[in-house]
């Protein structure tokens, strides 16, 4: 039989403790629906007696969410656990989480209160708790560097006194999974009634190890784990829930005979909620929910991952609400890749096609981070719609400003012979095509001149579509580059090239 491990969410109380990230009630409420789709056992919506605003954030939440238990921070304070208590009777099934500090540390510069005087606190505390609230939830705050038998006898006294979870928390996140694992281990062989309540831990992530410090315990006996989407929280914030959760899924094979409720199909979706409404970006290359999680840019992965995803894929991006593996096209990518998104695209290209076309792709790369499709349909409809280049752009020069008149100097390829000309024009991309008339001296006009930005970013493909009229005839032409002179010049090379064929 699977033993099961709660995930308690604590984004809407820890996670929104991170500078920057606060959230209004109804944001508050929006994600905690999320989060009760994604499955989560418990929703720590808030500290109620913080202020007027997170009281009210709690109580809708207890009222309108319906599913996980919603809970309430409290210190071991009557007024603090009336608060919680009243914020969260609402809920089908409230919980009340009442934290006293007890590490040396803590007791001496913080409550100035003596052992003693402390265990007293968190006994009267629990006791009062569930006299009104029947799931009480207890945290020894900086348990990780509290003197360890007095951690025992704090643990003991609160399950007696009617705590039904206790709850570890590594608060500066100091712990190291091998020290963590090893204090949830003390707890489960020394406190004598540690079967009458669930061992719960809540790791900080100051030295990035709060995911492994949580995972150590669960391995020792721990059945609860607090964490946040995205790893949100105070300083560096909490374990992160989708990190935990995935890593049980994937690892089964460590974690035997354990389940959790969620449905990670949400995880994506819940972590660009929590994004979007904190204004907390989540880094490209952040576990599970970054944008680069399953991207593969280099052409050696992307070729192994298009023969058999396992080669680089450890999990399926589907199975946490994400599309599908991303193959990035980029300087680092290979023809495999190319060809494939080429057919995606719906292009049945020639071997000698598909040459060039990737020859045109890797000039793009090395100028642009990131091909898009775009970037690809423009490069083969040159590549497809070939006709003899008669003409053809080598390089050029402009000058061009505020205050002095555009000039351009073009060195073209054109009937065989290398030909320089220039022109001034009334803007550069008109002095361009003068000095390109000069030479080819069909006495074109200019009819119509479009450009447009054919990808995103600074960085995009900008695309110039122009008509030209010579003779009774008229032709288009198209170019593409990053630099929108190019472009201009591209395109009425390629429509020069169009007229000079026809005639
Ligand atoms: O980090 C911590 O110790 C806490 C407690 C209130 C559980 O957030
Ligand atoms: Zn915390």
């Amino acid at each position: 039989m699977d033993e099961k491990i709660i995930i308690f969410d604590t984004t809407l109380r820890d996670g929104e403790q991170c500078p920057g990230a606060s959230l209004n009630i109804n944001e508050k409420i929006e994600i905690a629906k999320q989060l009760a789709i994604l499955g989560v056992d418990v929703i720590e919506a808030g500290f109620p007696i913080s202020s007027p605003g997170d009281f009210e954030a709690v109580r809708r939440v207890a009222k309108e969410v319906k599913g996980p238990s919603i809970c309430g921070l409290a210190r071991a304070i009557k007024k603090d656990i009336d608060a919680a208590y009243n914020a969260v009777k609402y809920s089908k099934c409230p919980r009340v989480h009442v934290f006293l500090a007890t590490s040396k540390i803590h007791m001496k510069y913080k409550l100035k209160k003596a052992e003693d005087e402390i265990l007293k606190l968190a006994v009267a505390a629990v006791k009062y708790a569930g006299k009104r609230c029947s799931d009480v939830e207890f945290s020894p705050e900086d348990a990780s560097r509290t003197d360890r038998e007095f951690l025992y006898k704090v643990v003991e006294a609160v399950i007696d006194a009617g705590a039904k979870t206790v709850n570890i928390p590594d608060t500066v996140g100091y712990s190291t999974p091998f020290e963590f694992a090893n204090i949830i281990r003390g707890i489960k062989e020394n406190v004598s009634n540690v079967d009458r309540a669930i061992i719960s831990v809540h790791c900080h992530n100051d030295l990035g190890l709060g995911v492994a410090n949580s995972l150590a315990a669960v391995l020792n006996g721990a059945r609860q784990v607090e964490c946040t989407m995205n790893g949100l929280g105070e300083r560096a914030g909490n374990a992160s829930l989708e990190e935990i959760v995935m890593t049980i899924r994937t690892r089964n094979d460590v974690f035997r005979n354990i389940s959790m409720g969620i449905n990670t199909k949400e995880i994506f979706k819940t972590s660009r909620l929590v994004s979007k409404l904190t204004g907390m970006p989540v880094q490209p290359n952040k576990a599970i929910v970054g944008a680069n999680a399953f991207a593969h840019e280099s052409g050696i992965h992307q070729d192994g991952v298009l023969k058999e995803r396992i080669t680089y894929e450890i999990m399926k991006p589907e199975d946490v609400g994400v599309t599908g593996t991303k193959l990035v096209l980029g300087k680092h990518s290979g023809r495999h890749a190319f060809k494939e998104r080429l057919s995606n695209l719906g292009y049945t290209l020639k071997e000698d096609q598909i040459e060039k076309a990737f020859g045109r792709f890797k000039e793009l790369a090395d100028k642009k981070k990131e091909i898009f499709d775009e970037d690809l349909e423009t490069i083969v409809d040159e590549e497809i719609s070939k006709i003899p280049e008669a003409l053809k752009l080598e390089h050029f020069y402009i000058t061009s400003g505020d205050s002095i008149k555009p000039s351009a100097t073009i060195k073209i390829k054109f009937g065989g012979k290398h030909v320089e000309s220039s022109s001034s024009g009334d803007g550069p991309v008109d002095a361009c095509y003068k000095a390109i008339d000069k030479v080819i001296k069909i006495g074109g006009k200019l009819l119509d001149y479009q450009i447009k930005s054919v990808t995103s970013g600074k960085d995009a493909l900008g695309e110039v579509s122009i008509k030209i009229g010579s003779k009774g005839s008229v032709v288009s032409g198209r170019g593409a580059s990053t630099d929108i002179i190019e472009a201009s010049i591209k395109a009425y090379v390629n429509a020069v090239n169009k007229l000079l064929h026809k005639k």
